[in-house]
């Protein structure tokens, strides 16, 4: 059967470069003479047939803008079967040939159980701050929210400088410690505090005493959300050092803003290279997602994602520790 038609959403967390890559998907798919359906609000909108046709010009004015025109949820009806039954008749209704996600490996999952029911071609794009997609080296807008996360670093160095005090900068992630790794090297960060990584507070503190006794005016320990709490780590630093300790947690800022180049290269390459892969695809084939390894846009099948766990790159903490000192 002849693809004629193809549908796409943004799903789960939002991230910056998410309208750059519908853009390069509608764009692509219509160079390539097929029709596109917009699901609003992701597999919602899929379940509740919430749709718009999408032409050329559905997507102007977007590449530079941040957030998801489209809209976005982390669905829970999609986790249901009556929900699976009513997202695969939507499916059937609206003569939708093949399905395009946007999202993190919480929406892959969501596609593989659809597939499971419907078979349908189906294509993942990996796009979340947290780069936390195995099989690719980057997702979509990581880049961003590590450029956001630094300029904030920067600005609290000084403040930090002028007080001579410690400052915990807590950054997002959820249990994984990517951002902040990336954005603790790029901050000259004194520490660097990763779910992946375990760490000793009281030789923290002591190597805190010592720095400070040496002369040192200013200490900054990012903090990934899932590598403890920020508060009760800057209460114990005070006690044991005597030291300024505050917090600062950079959160939902990190989400928005305009994409930066990066974010919009990679979102434009995989929109592009996604509607290359479904339209290789035939019924039944098992779901793919396009990625980047080595700066060479690839896809593989989606199964990965869900059965490996992408691993933190250690030599950059070690490179992280070395500087810092
Ligand atoms: O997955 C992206 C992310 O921003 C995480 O870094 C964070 O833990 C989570 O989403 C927040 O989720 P929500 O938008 O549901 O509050």
């Amino acid at each position: 059967m002849k693809m004629e038609q193809i549908a796409v959403m943004t799903s789960g967390g939002d991230a910056p470069g998410m309208n750059a890559c519908l853009r390069a998907v509608v764009r692509t798919a219509i160079y390539k003479k097929l029709k596109v359906i917009g699901v609003k609000r992701g597999y919602e909108g899929l379940v509740n047939q919430e749709f718009v046709r999408m032409e050329l010009r559905s997507v102007s004015g977007i590449i530079n803008r941040g957030g998801t025109i489209l809209k976005t949820v982390r669905s829970n009806q999609i986790k249901t079967p009556d929900g699976l039954e009513k997202a695969c008749k939507s499916i059937v209704e609206n003569r939708i040939d093949g399905l395009i996600v946007i999202g993190g490996d919480g929406s892959f999952k969501g596609a593989m159980h659809l597939y499971e029911k419907c078979r349908i071609p189906m294509v993942g794009i990996p796009a979340t701050i947290d780069n936390d997609v195995a099989g690719t080296d980057y997702t979509i807008g990581f880049d961003t929210a590590v450029n956001t996360a630094l300029q904030a670093i920067d600005k609290i160095r000084d403040t930090a400088t002028s007080h001579e005090r410690v400052f915990i900068v807590e950054v997002m992630g959820r249990s994984r410690g990517f951002i902040a790794l990336e954005v603790g090297v790029a901050s000259g960060a004194e520490f660097i505090l990763i779910p992946e990584i375990k760490y000793d507070l009281n030789k923290i503190c002591e190597s805190l005493s010592t720095a400070y006794k040496r002369g040192k005016s200013s200490c900054i320990i990012v903090m990934a959300e899932g590598a403890g709490n920020a508060f009760a780590i800057a209460d114990q630093i005070e006690k044991e050092t005597g030291l300024e300790a505050r917090v600062s947690v950079i959160g939902y800022i990190q989400r928005g803003g305009s994409p930066s180049y990066r974010s919009r290269m990679i979102a434009s390459l995989f929109g592009k290279h996604a509607v290359e892969v479904i339209l290789g695809m035939k019924q039944g084939d098992p779901p793919e997602v396009v990625g980047i390894r080595a700066e060479k846009v690839i896809s593989y099948k989606m199964e990965y994602v869900l059965k490996n766990e992408k691993k933190i790159n250690r030599e950059l903490y070690e490179l992280a520790q070395i500087l810092a000192t």
